[in-house]
């Protein structure tokens, strides 16, 4: 699709939450290439890393969370070219690794570069401001933020995932220009609220649910950013207006050309928008290539059980159904030397007893699977016996030792 290289490249992404339980492992090893205008979907069930994945490439993460290995490789030349001087590592050619940059020039990017749209648009807006003067405000500082990246690190100090937008506002509002406000206005006309002038002067308290998640896309959009993050942007909407709300982006992401990278649970609203799609479990990536690729041709036994639990991807009803067993647990001590879904699969063989690289599935390039069926059939001589996991012999090596247990692994745990 692109001629230049992806738009982003995540390499390796490591986040960890240091816990008085224990450490965390959220995110681990996740690679992630997406293409300039590509649309790409991230789908798992709860709890698989995917929101924590969309903050790390933000930089929003708050304590205790942090980013602790990896790369995110976003390319800008402008961007390469403003930061080559300071910080001379984190640039390569077109390339910045977003990672290898100080924390006041990542927070310029966010708006400007980047932005996102939450599934709760009240956590968005400030309910004492007007929601023109709140978008008018999200215009004037990324122009500011454009024209002088460094005037904004200094007026966002303690920037956290619930200030993100809301910062814009409450340092910047008596700078807001006629042509700002004027922007505000066609950007709510733009995502399609009525009476704009007038919705413009109205408080978040006075708009439906669906507008203001149409004005929150407003706001995201008010910085032109080159890649929207939408993390379950329509989940909390009735069906009619999630597919408004999924249009509206549809047109804009034909219009503008803008990388989208769209987090969510909903395989209908993946086989609609996505071009390529990654399957999260467990902090990882397991599965990821082209959209038919990997709906059509699914490899991993996760990618297979949550498409054959969704009887109609199109409809309303394509949320993930939970498939048997429990999610497992992320604490590090906990986690498993070998695939991580071993417990939960009904493929289990004796070679999943390591854990498997990511490898590339025959005849579709770019589709690749972490799990040894990539490249080999099931071979069920080698199956582990029925209930070799259960009584939490989560670590035994030797399938022999466990052949006694023999109650039915696939059908008895529990949902979450
Ligand atoms: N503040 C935190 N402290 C400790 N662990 C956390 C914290 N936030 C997230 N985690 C861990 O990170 C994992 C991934 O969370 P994340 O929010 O990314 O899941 P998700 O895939 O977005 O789920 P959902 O579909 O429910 O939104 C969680 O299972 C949890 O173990
Ligand atoms: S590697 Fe083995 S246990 Fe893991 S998903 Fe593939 S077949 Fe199942
Ligand atoms: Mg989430």
């Amino acid at each position: 699709m692109t001629r230049n290289g992806p738009i982003l490249r995540v390499e390796g992404l490591e986040t960890r939450f240091f816990t008085e339980e224990g450490q965390v492992n959220a995110v681990h090893g996740v690679d992630m290439e997406i293409d300039d205008g590509e649309v790409f979907g991230v789908v798992g069930e709860s709890g698989s890393g995917k929101s924590v994945t969309a903050l790390s490439l933000l930089g929003l993460l708050e304590s205790p969370g942090r980013v602790t290995g990896g790369e995110i490789w976003y390319r800008s030349a402008e961007l390469a070219d403003s930061v080559a001087e300071e910080t001379p590592t984190a640039v390569d050619g077109d390339y910045v690794n977003l990672l290898g940059l100080p924390d006041r020039v990542r927070r310029t990017l966010r708006g400007t570069h980047f932005s996102m749209i939450f599934q709760d648009p009240m956590s968005s807006f400030n309910p004492s401001l007007t929601v023109g003067e709140q978008i008018a405000e999200a215009v004037e500082a990324q122009q500011r933020a454009r024209s002088n990246p460094r005037s904004v690190a200094s007026r966002t100090q303690g920037y956290g995932l619930s200030q993100y937008l809301m910062s814009f506002v409450s340092s910047s509002r008596k700078y807001v220009s006629e042509e700002s406000r004027d922007r505000a206005v066609e950007l709510l006309e733009m995502v399609g609220i009525p009476d704009p002038v007038l919705r413009a002067e109205e408080y978040p308290h006075e708009y439906s649910g669906g507008m203001l998640q149409r004005a929150m896309v407003a706001q995201a959009l008010a910085g032109e950013p080159n890649v929207l993050i939408a993390d379950e942007p329509t989940t909390a909407l009735d069906v009619t207006i999630q597919a408004q709300v999924l249009d509206l982006l549809d047109e804009i992401q034909a219009e503008t050309g803008m990388t989208i990278l769209i987090i969510t649970h909903n395989l209908g609203v993946v086989a609609r928008m996505c071009d390529r799609v990654g399957v999260m479990y467990a902090g990882e990536i397991v599965e990821r290539g082209a959209l038919a690729d990997v709906f059509d041709s699914p490899v991993h036994p996760y990618t297979q059980g949550l498409l054959g639990s969704v009887p109609d991807l199109g409809g309303s009803s394509g949320r993930l159904q939970p498939i048997a067993g429990n999610v497992p647990s992320l604490l590090d001590h906990e986690m498993p030397d070998r695939c991580y879904f071993a417990d939960r699969c009904p493929k289990a063989m004796e070679a999943c007893l390591r854990k498997p690289p990511e490898l590339p599935v025959d005849g579709a390039a770019g589709h690749t699977a972490k799990c040894y069926l990539a490249e080999e059939p099931f071979d069920e001589s080698t199956a582990l016996p029925d209930g070799y996991f259960e009584g939490g012999s989560t670590d035994a090596a030797d399938p022999a030792d466990a052949s006694g247990a023999a109650e039915v692994a696939s059908d008895g745990g529990e949902s979450e």
